[in-house]
């Protein structure tokens, strides 16, 4: 990599930062696009995530993402945090102004719907949707089908109170079912989206029987690592379309990208390839 004296810089806070598939993501696109930029892994704890974030303006990096555990933190860091990122109650993007105050977002919502639009034929007026989880995804994957138009969506978490929380924050278009009646929320979904750590590599499997679940639903897990979860395994044999989840995590790089290198990133089979090689490895 080979840098001018006008390399646009960005990156990506972190505690621990290593595991980060970021750095990677953005750098395939720099070298794609032939940018004059880098895009950097940036070690920060806790207690220094103000002063980091602060001395983005004084060194002339444009932006950066945040991942655990700043998210949340961030939004009372951030000069302004715009309306997705506070109904998340998270910014997982920060653009440095041109005036250099911190404009903090969140760019789930926009990622999950760009890969669920991308990689099926799925329509908001489809009906309902079902959310296994209560966690920050699913506030992402609920912000986004709200904003889409959705008019039907039920929550189902194991802390009951959770998922009661977040569907009464959108009263008559949420609700919210108890954990052990999963299998029969399935009657009438057209899209079910587990947003659970259930069925990652190292996790609890996810337990749910789909045979309630029409065949014309789309079934969409955000776990990416496996990239073929046994949800989405099992699904795909009864014939129902599936989406995974490693889309999620390229598109939701995008606004980001475009907002620091002054570019709009394509997410590409090559790309997909690329990380998915690094996520085997
Ligand atoms: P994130 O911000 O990534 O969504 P999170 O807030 O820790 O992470 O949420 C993880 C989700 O996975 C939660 O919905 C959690 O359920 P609880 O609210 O009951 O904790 C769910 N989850 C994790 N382990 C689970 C398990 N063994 N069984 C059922 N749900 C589980």
């Amino acid at each position: 990599m080979t840098l001018s004296g006008k390399a646009k810089l960005a990156g990506v806070m972190g505690w621990p930062i290593s595991h980060s598939r970021s750095p990677l993501l953005h750098g395939y696109w720099l070298t794609e696009y032939g940018i004059d930029g880098a895009y950097l892994p940036f070690s920060v704890a806790p207690e220094n995530i103000e002063s980091a974030l602060r001395a983005l303006p004084k060194l002339g990096i444009a932006g950066t993402h945040l991942t655990v555990p700043h998210k949340e933190a961030a939004l009372q860091i951030c000069d302004r945090v715009d309306d997705v990122a506070q109904r998340i109650g998270a910014v997982n993007t920060v653009v440095v102004e041109s005036d250099g105050t911190l404009l903090g977002s969140n760019t789930d919502a926009f990622g999950f719907l760009e890969n669920l639009k991308s990689e099926s034929d799925w329509k908001s007026d489809d009906g309902l949707a079902v959310i296994l989880g209560a966690g920050g995804a699913a506030r992402a994957v609920v912000a986004a089908l709200l904003d889409d138009g959705v008019q039907d969506i039920l929550i189902v978490n194991r802390t009951r109170e959770r998922a009661e929380h977040l569907a009464s924050e959108f009263a008559g278009v949420c609700a919210a079912i108890p954990w052990d009646r999963k299998d029969d929320a399935l009657e009438e979904a057209a899209l079910l989206v587990n947003t659970t750590t259930l069925g990652m590599t190292g996790q609890a499997d996810l337990e749910i029987s789909l045979k309630r679940l029409p065949t014309s639903a789309i079934v969409n897990d955000i776990v990416y690592v496996p990239l073929q979860t046994p949800l989405l395994q099992h699904a795909a044999t009864r014939g129902n379309t599936t989406v995974d989840g490693l889309g999620m995590l390229l598109h939701q790089a995008r606004p980001g990208f475009a907002a620091w290198f002054d570019k709009q990133p394509q997410v590409s089979a090559g790309l997909r390839d690329f990380i998915l090689a690094d996520l085997k490895s």
